[in-house]
């Protein structure tokens, strides 16, 4: 029972389906059988991956069966003169990436749920992460895909090569669907060669406005070796002292706003000037108050850390309202300052994290329990304030069953029409994780 209730229950704890059965196939054949028997008897099922999405979208909502993809752990094959690896959907992203190491590559693609999420689910997410500003997004490095149908076609776009102009790019409709149109069960990706020198540096700021500087001169200063430039506010913090045993700042005080940036190149003496140039720039001109470069990788993995952990930390405070939004750089902290007035009294904390190289903002409400009244406070207010500067509802999560209702903010209604028409053309019976991404009409109950 213990297995049920983990496949059924999202990892914010939010959402909790009564899915009867769990389904591990290890085939693309199984997994065929496995759909058309659900489609021929009308059977809902939801594709599940390493289950840390954070929209409710791979558990079931009421008693979907859940199909895993968790024993498809198959590398297949990898082309050093290329760069190109063909693997199963269930590999789990930092073993493929530990794989690659070993033959002086990377994943294009690093986040922190690495350790557990699958390629698959990666690829039914388009999940952005912490490469995004150097690799860009899935939509580019995924080359291909095997995918099932529901009706049990497998769909074959797997490809050795890079470039293919034969007709529509069918498995660029796949990737961000969140399960909804197929079942993804193998992947092609371009891989990346690894970098042999690679700088962290975390620095302290006492204002947004200086982290938009900081954000500005790096492209500028550092250009083509920055390889990842994240933002976290004293309340993240705070959050990773505060609920994480040994959870540390090591900058000599606290500040209002922390800036990460990491370099990776070929040439490490190159790299390293250019950092260092960058630092003095920036601590001369008072953008920068404090900072810290690791020295080692135990130490660059410390400071990844702090950002990579808040998510987690942030659930000892309870419970999470969690936003991933799109915003112009420039003023995508204010919606945060504007949250804390809205909801004070109410809550634990309010806080900003996130992609800033991207627009890309996290922002997380913590509150000790569930309380209607907060959830009131904020939305629709943060999907309407989103809309109101075209910015996205959805950065990276994607709209799984919590925004399943809120496409309409990001989306024109033409586009959510064609959207269900897309969904209707690959899945006529809904049996595919319903309830999913877009809101109900009447094709699609
Ligand atoms: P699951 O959670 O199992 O599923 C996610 C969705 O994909 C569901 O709709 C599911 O039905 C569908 N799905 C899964 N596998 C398949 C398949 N084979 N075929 C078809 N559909 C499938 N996301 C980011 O974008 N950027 C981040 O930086 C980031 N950081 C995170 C950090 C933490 C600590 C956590 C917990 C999550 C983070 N996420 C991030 C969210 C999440 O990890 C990603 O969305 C990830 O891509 C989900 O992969 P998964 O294998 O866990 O998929
Ligand atoms: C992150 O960037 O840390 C992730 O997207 C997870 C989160 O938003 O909490
Ligand atoms: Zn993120």
């Amino acid at each position: 029972m213990q297995v049920l209730l983990t496949h059924n229950t999202d990892w914010l704890g939010k959402y909790r389906g009564s899915g009867p059965v769990v389904l591990k196939p290890k085939t693309t054949q199984e997994v065929s059988s496995i759909l058309k028997y659900c489609n021929d008897n009308s059977i809902a099922v939801v594709p599940q991956g390493g289950n840390t999405g954070l929209v409710g979208g791979g558990v079931p909502v009421r008693d979907e069966i859940v199909l895993s993809t968790s024993l498809m752990q198959t590398i297949e094959s990898f082309d050093p003169v290329s760069g190109i690896l063909t693997c199963q959907a269930g590999c789990i992203l930092e073993s493929l990436d530990g794989y690659l190491a070993d033959r002086g590559f990377c994943m294009p693609l690093d986040l922190g749920a690495k350790g557990s999420c699958q390629i698959g689910g990666n690829i039914a997410t388009n999940a952005g992460g912490i490469r995004f500003v150097r690799y860009g997004s899935l939509h580019g490095t995924v080359l291909g895909l095997e995918v099932v149908l529901p009706d049990g076609t497998v769909v074959d776009t797997i490809s050795p090569c890079r470039k293919d102009n034969t007709g529509y790019d069918i498995k660029q409709l796949f990737i961000g669907s969140e399960g909804t149109l197929g079942v993804v069960t193998r992947a092609s990706l371009l891989t990346s060669s690894r970098a042999s020198a690679v700088n962290v540096a975390l620095l302290g700021c006492e204002s947004y406005e200086s982290v938009v500087e900081l954000l500005a001169q790096a492209r500028g200063m550092l250009g083509e070796v920055v390889s990842a430039v994240e933002f976290l506010d004293d309340s993240c913090m705070d959050v990773i002292q505060t609920n994480l045993p040994g959870g540390t700042n090591p900058l000599s005080a606290n500040y209002p706003f922390y800036f990460l940036v990491e370099t990776s190149g070929s040439n490490n003496d190159h790299d390293t000037e250019k950092l260092n140039k960058y630092l003095e720039s920036v601590i001369e001109s008072g953008v920068c108050v404090d900072g810290t470069v690791a020295m080692d990788t135990t130490q660059q993995k410390a400071l990844w850390a702090i950002r990579e952990e808040i998510s987690g930390a942030l659930l000892g405070d309870g419970y999470v309202y969690k936003y991933d939004i799109s915003l112009p750089v420039s003023k995508m902290y204010d919606i945060v300052e504007d949250m804390r007035k809205r909801c004070e009294g109410l809550t634990v904390r309010v806080c900003g994290y996130g992609h800033i190289g991207d627009g890309n903002l996290h922002l997380n409400i913590t509150s000790k329990e569930y309380n209607p009244e907060l959830l009131a406070k904020i939305e629709p207010y943060v999907y309407e304030y989103t809309a109101g500067e075209n910015g996205s509802v959805s950065a990276e999560h994607g709209l799984g069953y919590m925004k399943s209702k809120c496409i309409h903010y990001s989306k024109s209604p033409a586009a959510v029409t064609l959207m269900h028409q897309i969904k209707s053309l690959f899945d006529p019976k809904g049996i595919l994780n319903p309830y999913k991404l877009l809101p109900p009409n009447s094709a699609n109950k």
